[in-house]
């Protein structure tokens, strides 16, 4: 299906959305925003590497319409329990708050409670209906809804963001701050700036972005997204949050030896990783694995980015395998379900790499395929997860995802 004509549908689902909520979104725009995939360093982002994803092709489409008032309405169908989440501007409830914990109008309230505090003058409400089909869990849900809500909540209030590094520290603030969430800005920025066919390099040392099309040779390349069925709890409560402050913490103690070490992604010449090793192995063994995954994915990093460039997929493939190994053995932040699909699909012909994706635990992992393996990974998938994993045999599903834009916005549909 064409993302045009999903477009429609998905129009035609927030109209019949609205009807239940008992809104109406008659002549709404649309704010569509992407999913990502990070192609390199996944759990780069906190540790200072560079970057390098691409948007994909599952979205949440969000149906905006100003309602004249200080007051916002919004109801998701995804959650449709949870009501229509109404509130004054400015009037939201306490960051992190029991009350706010488990349902999804974290996100608008986070939102505003960003926005105000960084000194937006807002004043105008909307009435929106939103839905999604992007798997929860590796690629980036959390990210695309914060994007979209701050992107729409700036433009109905008339305010041009200063650029749009700073439309992400917000994204990442609503998470941060708001919702309590510690991630990074891996997902805000490869959705932000997706663009179709390209991938995007983002460099933390300048803050630059830089867009890599794929070298010819690259168009068989398909990029395939194993959702396990899994539910993740928020990165909050998950092992990410254990992951992220043991690496801030040795980061802390190499930079009371070595000054020029602020973040993991700073060793970078053998002599010192070995010297490193040397001395914390016994003492902070679990430390040392998670410098052992970031120094060598950071390596393999260059090696994947030339590879891009001239369209050497099965080289793209091998890194991202690699980086699956590393992610599991070393950085130890995958998961059961995970490792069950990438050993499926592991010894598929035409399967160039597979590895957990995103956050970690649980959700999804990803698979870059030749494109005429495709059917072949879904054939495999269906005859032996269900079988693997019981208990998610009818939750699980297989996306193969076009790379696309981050965000659009879509007038005339409603
Ligand atoms: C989650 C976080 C990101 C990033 C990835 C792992 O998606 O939100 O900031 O750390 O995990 O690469």
């Amino acid at each position: 299906m064409s993302v045009s004509t999903l477009d429609k549908e998905m129009a035609a689902k927030l109209q019949e959305l609205a009807k239940q909520a008992g809104m109406d979104i008659s002549g709404a725009k649309i704010r569509r925003s992407s999913s990502r995939f990070c192609v390199g360093v996944e759990h780069g982002d906190y540790n200072g590497t560079e970057l390098f994803g691409v948007g994909t092709d599952r979205f949440i489409w969000l149906a905006y319409k100003p309602n004249g008032s200080g007051k916002m309405r919004l109801f998701s169908g995804n959650f449709p329990d949870d009501g229509v989440v109404e509130f004054e501007i400015g009037n939201v409830p306490e960051p992190q708050s029991s009350e706010v914990a488990d349902t999804w109008a974290r996100f608008p309230y986070g939102v505003d409670y960003v926005l105000n505090r960084e000194g937006y003058k807002l004043a105008r409400g909307f009435d929106a209906v939103l839905y999604g089909n992007i798997p929860g869990g590796g690629m980036s849900r959390s990210a695309s809804l914060a994007l979209n809500l701050i992107l729409t909540v700036l433009e109905v209030n008339g305010i041009e963001p200063e650029d749009q590094l700073k439309v992400v520290d917000l994204a990442q603030a609503v998470e941060n701050d708001y919702i309590g969430s510690p991630c990074g800005q891996l997902d805000q920025i490869m959705i932000l700036f997706a663009k179709e066919g390209m991938g995007t390099h983002y460099n933390p040392k300048d803050r630059s972005v830089k867009y890599v099309p794929l070298g010819k040779g690259g168009e068989n390349l398909r990029i395939v997204v194993m959702d396990t069925g899994t539910v993740r709890p928020g990165l909050e409560k998950s092992t990410y949050k254990i992951r992220r402050s043991e690496c801030d913490e040795f980061a802390a103690l190499l930079n009371k030896t070595y000054s020029d070490i602020s973040a993991l992604a700073d060793v970078k010449d053998e002599a010192t990783y070995k010297r490193i090793i040397d001395e914390f192995s016994d003492s902070k063994p679990g430390h040392c694995e998670r410098l052992a995954y970031i120094y060598s994915a950071q390596k393999r990093f260059y090696e994947m980015m030339d590879a891009w460039k001239a369209g050497d997929i099965e080289k793209v493939g091998g890194v991202f395998r690699e980086d699956g190994v590393g992610l599991r053995d070393d950085y130890k932040i995958s998961g059961p379900e995970l490792e069950s699909m990438c050993d499926i699909v592991r010894t598929v012909p035409g399967v160039l790499g597979e590895r957990m994706l995103g956050g970690g635990d649980k959700g999804a992992a990803g698979a870059l395929v030749m494109a005429d393996a495709v059917n072949d990974v879904k054939a495999a998938v269906d005859n032996a997860y269900p079988r693997s994993r019981p208990d998610f045999a009818d939750k699980y599903a297989v996306h193969v995802c076009g790379i696309v834009d981050g965000i659009k916005v879509l007038e005339g549909l409603c």
